[in-house]
């Protein structure tokens, strides 16, 4: 990527408060040549109609491609307890008038990175079960993808059990496959994304940005950090976990990185699904398999989510 050019984007996603946010801004940030959506928080139907009525809010004209309904393995579960029964409550949902197009998410995304060898990020803010099939469709996607920035994981915590994070969980098995491809991976986990929370002050700031679609944004953190004030503290803040996926890749400068090795848990009793990062700098353990995102400046980041949404009307 030449300084100032902006990267070439794909967004596989399961629309979620947080994925909404991931695709205002990478459709600001990056040249996003398309969206695809897989089951996560909640039924791929759902998924994809959310990402549609995303585009409709922010006015992006960007194909949504459906993809996998279900895990590779597991059975499907769910996160409404976090984004409600539509996956994106809070806000009225304005009628969309877009279609998909079409329901082979896996197919675009292959096509696309082979149009674009060695340039293309895959950004992948829900479960892996898409971005496993298409590695395992079209294996040469390793080494011609430019990389795949995911929101994923934690070193070493979880959210849905102690262990292991939702996105990981929901597919371990396609996570595995992911994370021992050989592409280039970037993760931004748990504990980098609790590092930014949005709370009402924050809220405040987006809703004063004025214009539809920041007031859709806002309604939807509002019911964001309370879900997570109800599930996981008394506090209505809610970590922003999505976006760090694509700050990594659109503003690296907001991020740093480790580079470690990471294997996905298959099997514990109370482990499945966990992220097994090797912190103990020993020359002989496995080489290094990610960028682990370790830290993020909120600060910054917010800065940036503000004065993009302030941007869309
Ligand atoms: C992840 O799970 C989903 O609920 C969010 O959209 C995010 O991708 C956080 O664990
Ligand atoms: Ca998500």
């Amino acid at each position: 990527m030449v300084a100032g050019e902006r990267p070439l984007l794909l967004l596989d996603c399961d629309p979620g408060h947080d994925d909404a946010l991931a695709l205002a801004l990478a459709a600001r940030h990056g040249e996003l040549l398309g969206v695809t959506t897989v089951a996560g928080n909640v039924a791929l139907e759902r998924t994809t109609a959310n990402a549609l009525t995303m585009c409709e809010v922010l006015g992006l004209d960007v194909p949504v491609h459906a993809g996998s309904p279900r895990p590779l393995v597991a059975e499907l579960r769910t996160a409404e307890f976090i984004h409600g029964t539509s996956g994106l409550d809070g806000p009225a949902h304005p009628p969309h008038r877009r279609t998909p197009a079409s329901d082979d998410a896996v197919g675009f995304i292959v096509d696309t990175v082979r149009a674009h060898p060695g340039a293309l990020w895959l950004i992948a803010t829900g479960p892996l079960t898409n971005v496993a099939l298409a590695l395992r469709a079209a294996p040469d996607l390793a080494g011609s993808l430019r990389g795949v920035s995911i929101m994923g994981g934690g070193v070493p915590w979880g959210n849905v059990t102690p262990a292991a994070e939702f996105n990981i969980l929901v597919d371990p098995e396609a996570a595995d496959e992911v994370f021992r491809s050989g592409v280039p991976l970037t993760m931004a986990g748990l504990d980098a994304t609790h590092q930014w929370m949005i709370d009402a002050p924050i809220i405040e700031r987006v809703r004063a940005c004025g214009g539809a679609a920041a007031a859709f944004c806002a309604d939807l953190l509002d019911f964001y950090g309370a879900a997570y004030g109800t599930v996981y503290s008394d506090r209505n803040a809610g970590p922003l976990h999505d976006p760090v996926a694509v700050l990594a890749v659109t503003h690296p400068q907001l991020v740093t990185t480790e580079r470690l090795h990471v294997a996905i848990e298959l099997t514990g009793t109370h482990t499945r699904g966990m992220t097994v990062a090797d912190l103990r700098g020993v020359r002989r353990g496995a080489a290094p398999n990610v960028d682990v995102v370790r830290t993020v400046d909120a600060t910054a980041a917010t800065d940036v989510l503000v004065d993009t949404l302030a941007e869309y009307r």
